[in-house]
């Protein structure tokens, strides 16, 4: 083979962010109408090199932000490619950078099963996550390792005790995304948190509720009650905000998306930054939801049904 594509898409934490992180559950939706594709071409050129929205140039000398992408070219190369063939790599991304969204992970989902395409080698999927794991330690720090799961898989899951669970329960409505257009760190919230807990051991209490409203939510989309799941994920987002990962941009569009009658709405990620999550039931309500949000300063928004997560 001389050319070869891998493909991944977005993911959002519906519930669970940072109380993950303390070994609570959390519930994730893939994206997949936002989306990362990677070509890869053998060439006569003498060094290997990369063109994408971040970088164009010879892959030895990617710039610092783009570490995990390196190390995980590394790893490619030295698995798949021993002899060194010249390779030229051309990434497409929809997904915005930083945002919570999965970028990262989705990068290195379709850069691994582009090489392992290319190189007509096996990719199971346990493989394939080991290798997004490899760029998500690097760039995050990946506490959880929800991201490097939920960008390959087309179906909800369900982060519990440690273990990464296919959650398909009988979906329906609608999930509108908005991105503040401010970039998030995951690293600086995790830590921050991390910071907030350990200075009063009742705040721990806090993570534990996150952990409750996860479990309950569960059992709320298995019953189809999605009044009862907006209201959870309000309560989620109290939460959040006393853990002090939210900021005024974040509540200004959670106070909108209910304003314009989303039956819930937090922020998704790590916050700080990063984008918010708001369920409607039909897609007419998605749709007013995504307009009062653009008009109050998202930079983009998507509207993902949550229908077409259900198994085929
Ligand atoms: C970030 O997307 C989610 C966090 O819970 C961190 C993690 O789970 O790795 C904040």
């Amino acid at each position: 083979k001389t050319t070869a594509t891998g493909k991944s898409h977005a993911k959002v934490i519906f519930l669970g962010e940072h109380s993950a992180v303390y070994q609570q559950p959390a519930i994730v939706f893939p994206v997949p109408q936002a989306t990362v594709t990677a070509t890869i071409k053998t060439t006569n050129a003498p060094v290997s090199s990369i063109t994408s929205e971040y970088y164009t140039g010879p892959v030895s000398e990617l710039p610092p932000r783009m570490a995990g992408v390196a190390t995980l070219l590394h790893h490619l190369q030295h698995q798949l490619n021993p002899q060194s063939i010249p390779t030229h790599l051309t990434l497409h991304s929809t997904i915005p950078l930083g945002r919570g969204m999965g970028s990262s992970a989705a990068i290195a989902s379709a850069i691994t099963q582009a090489y392992f395409a290319l190189f007509e080698t096996p990719l199971p999927r346990e493989t394939l996550t080991a290798y997004t794991d490899i760029e998500e330690h690097i760039t995050h720090g990946n506490p959880s390792g929800i991201d490097a799961q939920t960008v390959n898989v087309a179906h909800p899951i369900l982060f519990e005790e440690q273990q990464f669970i296919d959650f398909q329960p009988p979906l329906t409505g609608f999930l509108v995304i908005a991105d503040t257009g401010l970039a998030s760190d995951t690293k600086t919230a995790v830590q921050q948190v991390h910071q907030f807990l350990t200075a009063d051991q009742q705040r721990q209490d806090l993570i534990l509720q996150l952990g409750k409203l996860t479990e309950r939510v569960k059992q709320e989309l298995q019953q189809q009650d999605l009044l009862a799941t907006g209201h959870s994920l309000t309560a989620a987002q109290t939460i959040l905000r006393a853990l002090g990962v939210s900021t005024p941009q974040i509540d200004q569009l959670v106070t909108a998306a209910h304003a314009a009658g989303a039956l819930g709405a937090k922020l998704t990620g790590s916050g700080l930054g990063g984008c918010i999550i708001a369920l409607t039931e039909t897609r007419a309500a998605a749709q007013t939801v995504a307009k009062a949000l653009t008009e109050h300063g998202a930079t983009q928004t998507w509207i993902q049904s949550l229908h077409e997560l259900n198994p085929q």
